[in-house]
């Protein structure tokens, strides 16, 4: 803070505690509703516009299009205008490699990269509007890629390393890419992800791709198909130097992310532009406070879309330094996350409640051998956090000293949408509550018919407003959006989540209302894992649910009939696991697999997932008078028990 600055905040310290305490979020929260159009206005000053738009709200619904008529490119924001500036020697990104390998990236290296890259897909033919698939680790070649698409207009479509051949296969060809961008290899807790093999397989059945770019990482030897394959170092011998980034329209796509939802198909996820962007910026300096002095980690792979939004797009728009680590946070050693905090000296740290409950299982002594007091701020996402690990966190890695930013937000909301904000002004915080809403957002907790209820009762959380962040659509899936997100309350966008706002005001949110499990605060869907099992040539019928997990929040327990001529055994459970795992990816590993002869259905023959649920929690399963067959029921029981 300059002594200017200082000056001003003690000559305006009030003499008197008249003020309500949340008078200063409260005046930014109102004024962001009341005068929306002056205050993203105002806001939206936090990118460099190529060209100024001309109305910052065209609302369509259930489409929203922020900042029409507006220019700008996302790779100029994170990238020219800071090594334009005194950023340019600041460092960018501090990467540090699972095996132990270094990288220091300045805000000039992060121009030289991004350019080169841009240079080289341009080559490739890529272009405006064309989507480009990217399966990498968590390396900066991820950073430079992504920017490299932005910076020549393409779509880029991330797929998250632990997805299998046939995920990426599906994805590729609902988005039509032209290319798929991997690497040779990447590390996992000591082993080799044989990424580019993994992609190779994939291409198989993908006819719009044209070519494989691959980056030689790991040393891991891979086949190159000379019609199809090109090495990115190759490449980037003859690229050039600069690439003037693509004037893109504000509401014009970004990217695509797929999630999975209710159906058994995962939804290509829509991004725009000029919304995303200021809204990526805006939520990450009110959640998280941060200056220039900051040293910023969030710990997300860029596969999900905390990674894209507080990776990628807010941090590096902002200008700020960044550590990005490619592996496990258990490996080599359950302490090597603290480790990097000390090394860096992380001042914002960001990641999720799994990993928190992981760390409290091995105990305090750990993050006590590092020197933690860089850290100011902390954060959590991806599911609830529990009061006993945010209690933990708090003391442990915080020591009392840093606020806990919960923020609640969805793939399909751009970025962080309840949550505290010191940014703003602190308030209190009250363990497992994502506290209060961002500027423009406008929740509501409703019951099923979309009647607001009173404080302290449960119910699906809706929003009546649209905000900058919320996506375009879905890709290829109009109908599907409009069902998914808008048809339960008309006009409202509807998340899908429980949720209860109490007598302070202060919402919790409380879980999935859907068929959506959520294994290490990564969404799977009942349906995805249930279509994948039945085409299993052992399996006849299938039926998924969820049992709370002490670490990942939520395991996936699956109930299966056999065909007739099979035999249950430890062999079938081997062989299902193994398929859910090349038909999806390692997300879909099951903690348990249950035989049962049938599966609890009612008369209309609905599967009771209900039932399913409670037998696989082991809690009274309550009322079963509608069900066919009660024996089914017990014989799931039984199954479960003997697991036990
Ligand atoms: C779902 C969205 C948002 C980035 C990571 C996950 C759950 C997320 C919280 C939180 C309670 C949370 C919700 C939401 N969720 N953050 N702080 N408290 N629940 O993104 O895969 O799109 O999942 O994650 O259930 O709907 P996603």
């Amino acid at each position: 803070m300059s002594t200017e600055e200082k000056k001003f905040e003690t000559q305006n310290l009030p003499t008197k505690t008249y003020f309500w305490p949340l008078k200063r979020y409260q005046d930014l929260y109102n004024s962001a509703l009341t005068d929306s159009e002056g205050f993203w206005a105002k806001h939206s000053d936090v990118l460099s516009w190529e060209k100024p738009w001309e109305k910052v709200l065209d609302w369509n619904p259930p489409y929203a299009r922020w900042f029409v008529g507006g220019k700008l490119n996302m790779s100029y924001q994170c990238v020219d205008r800071h090594a334009k500036s005194w950023r340019k020697s600041k460092v960018a990104i501090y990467w540090e490699g699972e095996n132990g390998d270094t990288q220091t990236i300045s805000y000039s290296d992060l121009y030289e990269n991004v350019n080169r890259y841009a240079s080289v897909l341009k080559k490739l033919g890529i272009g405006k509007g064309d989507r480009v698939t990217v399966y990498l680790p968590m390396i900066p070649e991820m950073v430079y890629i992504l920017l490299a698409c932005n910076r020549v207009g393409a779509i880029h479509n991330v797929i998250f390393s632990g997805f299998s051949s046939q995920s990426i296969a599906d994805r590729v060809n609902d988005s039509g890419s032209k290319m798929v961008v991997t690497a040779s290899g990447g590390h996992r807790r000591g082993k080799i992800l044989p990424l580019k093999e993994i992609v190779d397989e994939a291409v198989k059945s993908t006819p719009s791709v044209e070519h494989v770019l691959v980056i030689k990482y790991t040393g891991y030897e891979v086949v190159m198909d000379p019609a199809r394959d090109v090495w990115a170092h190759d490449m980037l011998k003859d690229a050039d130097k600069y690439v003037a980034p693509e004037a893109m329209d504000s509401t014009d796509p970004l990217f695509i992310l797929y999630t999975s939802g209710t159906t058994g198909k995962p939804k290509g996820i829509l991004h725009g532009t000029g919304g995303y962007g200021v809204w990526a910026c805006n939520t990450l300096k009110w959640a998280f406070k941060p200056t220039d002095e900051s040293v910023f980690w969030c710990t997300a792979d860029v596969g999900w879309i905390t990674g894209h939004t507080y990776v990628v797009y807010a941090p590096l728009a902002l200008g700020l330094t960044q550590v990005i680590y490619e592996g496990a946070p258990d490996y080599p050693s359950v302490d090597r996350w603290w480790e990097i905090i000390d090394k860096y000296g992380v001042s914002i740290f960001y990641t999720s409640p799994t990993a928190i409950r992981m760390f409290m299982r091995h105990g305090e002594e750990l993050p006590a051998k590092h020197n933690l007091g860089t850290l100011e701020m902390l954060g959590s996402v991806g599911e609830p956090i529990n009061p006993e690990a945010w209690e933990w966190y708090y003391k442990n890695i915080g020591h009392e000293n840093c606020p806990i930013s919960d923020t609640w937000w969805q793939t399909e909301t751009g970025g962080f949408m309840i949550t505290p904000c010191p940014g703003i002004q602190s308030f209190p915080l009250k363990p497992g509550s994502a506290t209060l809403p961002l500027p423009g957002v406008d929740p509501v907790v409703v019951d099923a018919e979309g009647k607001e209820l009173p404080a302290n009762e449960i119910g699906f959380i809706a929003i009546r407003k649209p905000w900058p962040g919320i996506m375009l659509g879905i890709y290829n899936g109009d109908e599907l959006y409009k069902k998914t997100y808008w048809s339960r309350f008309p006009g409202w966008y509807c998340p899908g989540d429980f949720s209860m706002k109490d007598s302070d005001g202060y919402l919790w949110l409380l879980g999935r209302a859907d068929e959506v499990i959520k294994v290490a605060g990564h969404r799977i869907s009942t349906a995805e894992l249930e279509h994948a099992l039945v085409g299993h040539s052992s399996v006849a019928e299938a039926a998924v649910a969820s049992r709370p997990d002490e670490v990942k929040g939520e395991a996936i327990v699956v109930f299966v009939t056999l065909k007739k001529d099979v035999e249950a055994s430890a062999d079938v459970k081997r062989e299902l696991t193994h398929h859910l795992r090349t038909a999806i990816g390692t997300i879909a590993t099951p903690e348990e697999i249950i035989f049962v002869e049938k599966l609890p259905k009612t008369r209309s023959g609905k599967i009771m997932r209900r039932l399913l649920k409670a037998v696989a929690n082991e809690v009274p399963i309550g009322d079963t008078t509608t069900l066919d067959d009660e024996t089914s029921v017990n014989e799931a029981r039984a199954a479960f028990d003997e697991l036990l």
